[in-house]
């Protein structure tokens, strides 16, 4: 497994697995990786034979009053890692290799971005859209895949990626979850063993909307005041956001087709904001 830091070391090992017969999968990460990653990683490797993961933890996603700074970094358990799980390539840009000094450029994948996370985290889309675009200029992928837990910023990516007409396909992967049912997610580090437990009233809330539906219920409002009842039974959860939308638009419905929509959770436990999600 190769290590490169700069887009013409980059260049050069994909031209050389391009040479070679092989096709590029991609997977790109702010690193802290965990087996939710890596399943975005083995299914990858199940669509291509030279797979990247970039490890960039991108300052332009984050909000002046967010965990950039103490985003955490760990890279040398990430390096092994993505050693053990297959990796050809490892890209990791230091932000002043990856953004030209004065970057005036961004992408922003309008309407899709303001709702849900958008609103409450500005910006945040525009900075994820953009770096995904460098990104995919970058590794020239033919497939990269996406973590559904993040469904706002895969469905922001999938239309910037019809939009601008990128020459790779996106691949969804399912939610991977703690064995108490909490989606895995970097952030999860930032919770003591207590508040990982709280936090299965959010799985749990998204099972009683499923709940719901399977028993036929389609009034979006029902539904939502459903999960929301059993997120407000956890005291120290917070619920910044509890949405029925379309999956595809993000927009918020009132009535569920079922297979299109989704719920949509965010909340805050202590300092640390958790999103999940449920197709419905
Ligand atoms: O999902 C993430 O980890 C990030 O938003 C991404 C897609 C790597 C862009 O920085």
């Amino acid at each position: 497994m190769q290590v490169v830091q700069t887009i013409p070391a980059l260049r050069a090992a994909l031209a050389q697995a391009r040479a070679a017969g092989r096709t590029i999968g991609f997977v790109p990460t702010m690193g802290c990786l965990h087996a939710g990653h890596l399943a975005l990683l083995t299914r990858a490797r199940q669509e291509a034979t030279f797979n990247v993961v970039s490890i960039f933890v991108n300052p332009t996603q984050f909000g002046p009053n967010e965990d950039f700074s103490r985003y955490p970094r760990t890279f040398e358990a990430d390096r092994t890692a993505c050693e053990s799980a297959g990796a050809d390539l490892i890209f990791a840009p230091t932000p002043a290799d990856f953004y030209p000094q004065g970057a005036a450029t961004w992408v922003d994948v309008e309407g899709l971005s303001t709702g849900l996370c958008g609103e409450f985290r500005p910006g945040h889309f525009r900075g994820v859209a953009t770096v995904v675009a460098m990104l995919f200029n970058a590794v020239q992928a033919d497939v990269a895949v996406f973590g559904q837990k993040d469904l706002q910023q895969l469905a922001v990516i999938r239309r910037m990626v019809r939009d601008l007409h990128f020459p790779v396909r996106i691949i969804a992967h399912e939610t991977i979850r703690e064995s108490n049912g909490v989606a895995m997610s970097s952030r999860n580090r930032y919770l003591a063993a207590e508040d990982l437990q709280r936090a299965t009233a959010i799985p749990a809330a998204l099972a009683e909307a499923r709940r719901l539906v399977a028993a036929g219920e389609t009034e979006a409002a029902r539904i939502r005041d459903a999960a929301l009842a059993c997120l407000t039974k956890e005291p120290a959860l917070r619920p910044q956001y509890v949405a029925v939308v379309d999956q595809e638009t993000m927009a918020p419905v009132t009535q569920v087709t079922p297979g299109r929509c989704a719920l949509a959770i965010a909340c805050h436990l202590g300092n640390t904001r958790l999103i999940d999600n449920t197709v419905l």
